[in-house]
């Protein structure tokens, strides 16, 4: 596995440690190797050193894995060279035939993209001009390449990005990876709609009001700044993240689980999203940047104070959107959907609410404002379901209270969940495409929500909203929902 950006934050947070707990499973060959390419000078030797830490900071170890964790550091190898020239390539090529010659790696190849997304074209041509896109033995070993988001920032950068990267890889080649697909509760979506007859019935817009989706982090930029000042909140989150979260709710089922069928059915879902006409934006789309606040008991400064940000910065780090989905299922159903940083909570959750009950059987008796059913899917934290229903409170007046129906995933199974990374890269590796977008998938999410950000690049400061670190957002998030008779619930 090359790792390009090896020095940056994803390999020591999330590649490595996910890594090591598939050695740790046994799911990978002794003789994995992985070469870490990044221009900052670190010798092998060096490179070990810091995973070693990394693992230790950001992965859970017990004391049993000391010896794994020498053997597997030793599999770790580092180029320093500046990868936008041609020159680090034949560097590349030679390394690559060491191993396999040295440490008997087969010549299977899987290239990971985590550089800053400007490095994606220019690595993609270097690889196809080196010939190292091609198979080493044709039909015996492969050659995959994994690609971090953003993937693109519009549709015009997402197509021209898939032109260059098809131009030398086939599509099967190519694996776009967004990690909220590899989270063990949002594959358990696709599990809970198709595998419970008794869902299925009423999803759709004869019982279902609305559907709100909530992504919400405590965490501010960190140290992204600069890369933060270039995307913003609708390309970090929204376009990738969200998005799939939302095509998984409302995706017709497909009719078998491989790659083909769920991402033909993914896509046709995307088709179906209506595009926000410019006009009408004001009433689907709101954006806020967080001032000072406090979050988990801390001070924390505005996102205009962040480092490597402008003093006038009119970057979004929240957004909510109503989104409708012209099909049959959906026809009439508005889906929220909200994201930010420095929220009051870190917490990602789907809601589903019902419609209300069609006669209120109770009227007169104090319970004349019977609360709908809501279906809760927590993907993080305290990962789990809920069901919201009506139940009367135990005396001899007639009130009703709403009570939840619960699934826990760490009391029902009790085990760790697999990282997102982990099931990822294992999936890479077996060539299951399934969790990985296609390139239609991404230029769709692109097409409707670019003239929402072109609006907002236009628009400059006019409309953007701050909120205080730590709230839940912009009040003018709630006016979105509230001006038509609903609300978010707290997640
Ligand atoms: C990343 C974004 O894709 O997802 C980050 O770039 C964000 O800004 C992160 O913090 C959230 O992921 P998770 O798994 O912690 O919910």
């Amino acid at each position: 596995m090359v790792i390009f950006g090896a020095s940056g934050d994803l390999t020591q947070r999330k590649l490595v440690p996910a890594l090591f707990y598939l050695a740790r499973e046994r799911l990978l060959p002794a003789e994995f190797t992985v070469i870490g390419c990044s221009k900052t000078p670190y010798t092998h030797e060096r490179f070990r050193q810091k995973m070693q830490k990394a693992l230790k900071e950001f992965s859970s170890l017990s004391a049993g894995d000391e010896s794994l964790l020498e053997s597997f550091t030793k599999g770790l190898f580092y180029i320093s060279e500046d990868f936008s020239s041609a020159q680090a390539y034949g560097k590349l090529v030679e390394f690559l035939e060491q191993m396999d010659r040295e440490r008997g790696t087969g010549g299977n190849r899987l290239f990971y993209l985590s550089t800053p997304p400007s490095f994606f074209p220019v690595i993609v041509q270097h690889l196809g001009a080196t010939g190292l896109t091609r198979p080493k033995f044709p039909g015996k070993s492969w050659t995959r390449i994994v690609i971090e988001k953003p993937f693109g920032r519009d549709f015009e950068s997402a197509e021209r990005l898939s032109r260059t990267v098809t131009s030398v890889f086939e599509e099967k080649q190519v694996y776009r990876i967004d990690h909220y697909l590899g989270k063990e509760t949002v594959q358990n979506l696709l599990v809970f709609r198709f595998s419970n007859g008794v869902f299925e019935p009423v999803w759709n817009r004869r019982y279902i009001d609305h559907v709100q989706i909530t992504v919400a982090e405590e965490l501010g930029v960190e140290k992204r700044g600069a890369y933060y000042e270039e995307a913003g909140l609708v390309r970090d989150m929204i376009q990738n993240h969200v998005v799939q979260l939302m095509s998984l709710v409302a995706m017709e089922p497909p009719a078998t689980f491989d790659s083909t069928a769920v991402r033909d059915e993914k896509a046709k879902l995307m088709r179906a999203i209506r595009s926000m006409p410019r006009d009408q934006l004001d009433q689907s789309a709101v954006r806020g940047q967080y001032a000072a606040g406090w979050v988990g008991g801390q001070k924390v400064p505005a996102y205009r104070s962040e480092p490597g940000v402008s003093p006038a910065s009119t970057t979004e780090t929240y957004a909510a959107l109503k989104l409708y989905i012209d099909n049959w299922r959906w026809a009439g159903v508005p889906f929220y959907l909200r994201s930010g940083k420095r929220l009051s909570k870190q917490v990602s959750k789907i809601l589903i609410q019902f419609q209300r009950v069609p006669h209120l059987l109770f009227r007169g008796s104090g319970a004349d404002s019977i609360e709908p059913n809501v279906l809760a899917l927590r993907i993080q934290p305290n990962e789990g379901i809920a069901l919201t229903i009506g139940a009367k409170l135990p005396g001899a007046t007639m009130q009703i209270r709403p009570v939840k129906m619960e699934f826990r995933y760490a009391e029902s199974f009790g085990a760790e969940p697999a990282t997102a990374y982990e099931t990822l890269l294992l999936d890479c590796m077996l060539g299951d495409q399934t969790l990985f977008n296609r390139e239609d998938a991404v230029e769709l999410a692109w097409e409707f929500l670019d003239p929402v950000l072109t609006r907002w690049k236009e628009d400059g400061p006019k409309g953007l909203s701050f909120y205080e670190a730590g709230s839940w957002g912009p009040a003018e998030a709630d006016s979105l929902i509230e001006r038509e008779g609903r609300h978010w619930r707290r997640p």
